[in-house]
C-alpha cells in the first residue's frame, strides 16, 4: 500500500475522536532489533505519542531513553504523560538530522541503539491547525516544527510552476503533476489560495473529484508538500549519515519508513558493509494482525543494522 493512502486513512481514524490516539507501528519487532538492556542509553528520535519510547523503557527497567521530536507541542505532551519514567527519559526539541550536535549539546556520550518512526503522528494530521489534511479547513502550513522554517503556501509562491510540478511528481509520485501544479499556481495568482481547502479545490480542478470508494484527488499532492517542507527526505539522509557517530560500537540503528524513497535509502545506507551489519535482508513488515487492528501499519518497512566497530565479527573471526 502506498504511503498516501495510509494518511487518508489516519484521516479517516481520526474523524472517530477529537484527539486520536496515535498506535505505534512495527513496536515487537522494532524494539526486538534495538534490544534495550538495563544500563543502556537509546534515542528516539522521533517521540511523538511515546508509544515506542515506553515500551523501550518497559523492556529494559534500568535504561534511559533520549527522545527528540522537532514538533515542540507534541514532545512536551507525551513528555508529560509519560512523567512517570523521571529521569529515565530525557527529551530534546529539535531535528533529529542535527542529532550529533544535539546529543552533544546535552553533553551525552554515544548510545547503543537509535530509532525512527518517519512521517507524522495521527494527532499532528488530525489538527487542522496544523494544515496537514484536506479533511478540514486550515491555513496552509504543513510545518511540523512551527517555530521555524517556510509555510506550505510560502514553498508553493516561491516556486515557479515547472518546480511545484517536480515536487508533486517526486514526493508525491502524482502522475499529473504537470496538471496540478498549474491549477494551484493559477489559484495563487488570483488569491484563492490560502488555505488546506482551496489547495484541495485546486487539484480537484486539474485532475477531478474522487471516484467512489477511491482515494482522496488530492492525497498525494498533500504528501509531497510536506515531506518538501519538512525536508524530510534531507533528515533521514543526515540521520543516516550521523548515526555512525554518535552510536557505540555494535549499538543499533532501526529505521520505519512509509514511502518508498525513504526505504531505498535506508537499504542502500545499510549496503555499507564496511560500516553496518545489516540484520535482515528483506525490510519487516507488519503481520496480518496488525494491518488488521491497524491499517496504518500497512505501508510500514522496518530496516535495522548494527554498527561494525572495526573489529571482526564473530562469524568472520571463526
Ligand atoms: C510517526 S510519529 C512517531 C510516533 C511514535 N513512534 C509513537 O509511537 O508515538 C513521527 C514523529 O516524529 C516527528 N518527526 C518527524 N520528522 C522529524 C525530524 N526530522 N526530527 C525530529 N522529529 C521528527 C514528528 O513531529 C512526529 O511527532
Amino acid at each position: 500500500m502506498w504511503a498516501a493512502e495510509v494518511e487518508e486513512e489516519r484521516a479517516d481514524d481520526a474523524q472517530v475522536s477529537d484527539v486520536p490516539e496515535h498506535v505505534p507501528v512495527l513496536k515487537r519487532e522494532t524494539i526486538e532489533a534495538i534490544g534495550p538492556q538495563s544500563g543502556g542509553l537509546y534515542v528516539d528520535a522521533t517521540f511523538g505519542a511515546g508509544g515506542h519510547t515506553q515500551a523501550l523503557l518497559e523492556a529494559a527497567p534500568g535504561a534511559t531513553v533520549i527522545a527528540i521530536d522537532r514538533d515542540r507541542d507534541v514532545l512536551l505532551r507525551t513528555a508529560e504523560r509519560l512523567s512517570q519514567f523521571g529521569e529515565r527519559l530525557r527529551v530534546i526539541h529539535g531535528k533529529f538530522g542535527d542529532i550529533a550536535q544535539l546529543l552533544q549539546q546535552a553533553a551525552v556520550g554515544k548510545v547503543d541503539g537509535i530509532m525512527a518512526d518517519l512521517g507524522i503522528s495521527s494527532m499532528q494530521l488530525a489538527d487542522a491547525d496544523r494544515g496537514m489534511s484536506f479533511r478540514a479547513d486550515g491555513p496552509l502550513d504543513m510545518r511540523m516544527d512551527r517555530t521555524r522554517g517556510e509555510t506550505a503556501l510560502e514553498l508553493i509562491e516561491s516556486l515557479d510552476q515547472e518546480e511545484l510540478a517536480d515536487v508533486i511528481f517526486r514526493y508525491g509520485e502524482e502522475r499529473r503533476s504537470r496538471r496540478v501544479a498549474r491549477c494551484i499556481k493559477q489559484a495563487q495568482g488570483d488569491g484563492r489560495l490560502q488555505t488546506t481547502l482551496d489547495l484541495r479545490k485546486a487539484v480537484v480542478r486539474a485532475v477531478g473529484p474522487a471516484r467512489v470508494g477511491g482515494v482522496d484527488p488530492a492525497t498525494r499532492t498533500f504528501q509531497a508538500l510536506r515531506i518538501a517542507v519538512n525536508g524530510e527526505l534531507d533528515e533521514l539522509g543526515q540521520l543516516l549519515e550521523s548515526a555512525p557517530e554518535v552510536l557505540a560500537p555494535a549499538g543499533v540503528l532501526a529505521i520505519i519508513s512509509f514511502h518508498s524513497l525513504e526505504d531505498r535509502m535506508v537499504k542502500r545506507a545499510f549496503q555499507d558493509r564496511e560500516r553496518w551489519e545489516a540484520f535482515f535482508k528483506k525490510p519487516v513488515c507488519a503481520s496480518p494482525a496488525e494491518t488488521h487492528l491497524n491499517p496504518r501499519s500497512r505501508s510500514a518497512k522496518m530496516r535495522a543494522a548494527r554498527l561494525r566497530s572495526g573489529d571482526l565479527l564473530p562469524a568472520e573471526a571463526s
